[in-house]
This record gives structure tokens, C-alpha cells and sequence, in this order.
């Protein structure tokens, strides 16, 4: 079997970790992985059939009682719900006040570290969460964290109409007991609170040559002309 390679993205909500997984993996040709999602699609299974959040058995009952299938799509991880693509609903309001607990649960996140993991056997991965560096592929030598001041986050949850206390979830995913929201030893840290998608995917790309990452050791992979902002 081919080994594979994943870059792990770690950050707080609305650091601009996802924009900037989706083009590193873009330019890369590797398959982007959003592991809140996974989360997101969990903690949807529970707020729309009225089971607490904090009920951890029986959010795992309906792990267990409903089909959940993470996939490919699109060179992206999808997610089936009983064969429903729930996307339109995963930054659905009662979603975000609830995630961080469902995240707390153990078991559910064994299950889906399982899965995350899983897809490492037949992709190459830009990997995207909260412990991805940390728990989910500590062995990786690709390591990136990145952050934004709280005034720029909070401001660009509010540029996507979300309602979203990012506090309060930071808290709670710093917080908690299995796998919280740390940065790796041998992470690198980036803030991006004054940088655009590209000015942080290149500087992860400078990094990964430093590294002597494979694919990049005949000079850049792209020349980015769009300067987009997180
Ligand atoms: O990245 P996001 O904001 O969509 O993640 C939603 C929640 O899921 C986040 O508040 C904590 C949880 N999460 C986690 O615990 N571990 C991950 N690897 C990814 C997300």
C-alpha cells in the first residue's frame, strides 16, 4: 500500500482554517478533509430528533440507529445522513450552540477520529479541526495552526451572517478533557488576521519546502494572481 501524506490544519472558529485547507489542498491535489463538519453532521442527527446534546448515549444510539456515511466527493470529504447530504443545515444556529458539547463526548469521538484516520489509506490529505496535529495524526511532520485576534474572527462570522458565540465555543474546545483544542509542540503558528487566503497558504507552502515536502521541490506549485480575503 502507497503511504500517504497529511497536512494537519488546527485553529479556533473562524480563524480561517477552512478557506485556507480548501486551496492548500487545491493547489496540492490533495483530498480536503473538514473534520467539524463531522462533528457538525453528528450534533444535526441529535438537535433535529430532540436528543441533548449532553446525552451521551443517546447521541451514540443514534449513531448507531441512523445510516452516517463519510465519503468522497469532489475531491472533498462528504457526508450522507440516511443518504441526505445535510450541508445546508450544518451552520444552522442550534448546530453551533451545540457542537462543542456533542464534541465532548468520548465516543463519538473515537468513532469519528476512526474514520478520519481512515481516510488517510487511500488519499493524501489536508486535513482541517481542532486536533488534527495533536490526536488524529500526531506523526505527522506537517503541522500548522492558525489563529486571528478574536476582534477579526468575531467580525468575519458577522461578514457570513452567522449567529455563532465563538467565545463561548472556544472555551468549551479548550477546555475540554479528551483532545482539546491545543497547539501542537511542532506546530507552526500562523496569524492571519492580516493576511489574505493566499498570503497564508503560501507562507504554509514556503514552510512545507523548508520540510523538504515532497511535491514541492521543483519551486511553487502555483502562482496565486487572486488575492482573496479570509
Ligand atoms: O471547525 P468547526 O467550527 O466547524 O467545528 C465545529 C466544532 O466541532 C468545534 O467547535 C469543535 C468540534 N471539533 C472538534 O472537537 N474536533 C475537530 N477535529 C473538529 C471540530
Amino acid at each position: 500500500m502507497a503511504e500517504h501524506l497529511v497536512i494537519a490544519i488546527d485553529g479556533p472558529a473562524a480563524s480561517g482554517k477552512s478557506s485556507v485547507a480548501k486551496a492548500l489542498a487545491q493547489r496540492l491535489s490533495f483530498l480536503y478533509v473538514n473534520t467539524g463538519s463531522m462533528y457538525r453532521a453528528v450534533t444535526w442527527l441529535a438537535v433535529s430528533r430532540g436528543v441533548p446534546a449532553d446525552d451521551a448515549a443517546r447521541v451514540l444510539a443514534l449513531l448507531d440507529e441512523n445510516e452516517v456515511r463519510f465519503g468522497v466527493t469532489d475531491d472533498e470529504s462528504s457526508i450522507h445522513l440516511n443518504g441526505v447530504d445535510p450541508s445546508p443545515y450544518l451552520l444552522d444556529e442550534r448546530v453551533n450552540a451545540n457542537v462543542s458539547t456533542v464534541a465532548t463526548i468520548q465516543e463519538v469521538r473515537q468513532r469519528l477520529v476512526a474514520l478520519q484516520r481512515a481516510y488517510l489509506e487511500e488519499h493524501d490529505l489536508v486535513m482541517e479541526g481542532r486536533d488534527i496535529g495533536s490526536a488524529v495524526f500526531p506523526g505527522t511532520p506537517y503541522k500548522f495552526y492558525i489563529d486571528a485576534s478574536p476582534e477579526v474572527r468575531a467580525m468575519r462570522r458577522q461578514k457570513q451572517g452567522v449567529q455563532d458565540s465563538i467565545s463561548a465555543r472556544d472555551k468549551q474546545d479548550s477546555g475540554r478533557r479528551a483532545s482539546p483544542l491545543i497547539i501542537a509542540e511542532d506546530a507552526h503558528v500562523i496569524d492571519s488576521s492580516h493576511l489574505t487566503i493566499d498570503g497564508v497558504v503560501g507562507e504554509i507552502i514556503g514552510r512545507l519546502k523548508l520540510k523538504g515536502f515532497p511535491f514541492l521541490q521543483n519551486g511553487p506549485v502555483a502562482n496565486p494572481q487572486v488575492h482573496r480575503t479570509i
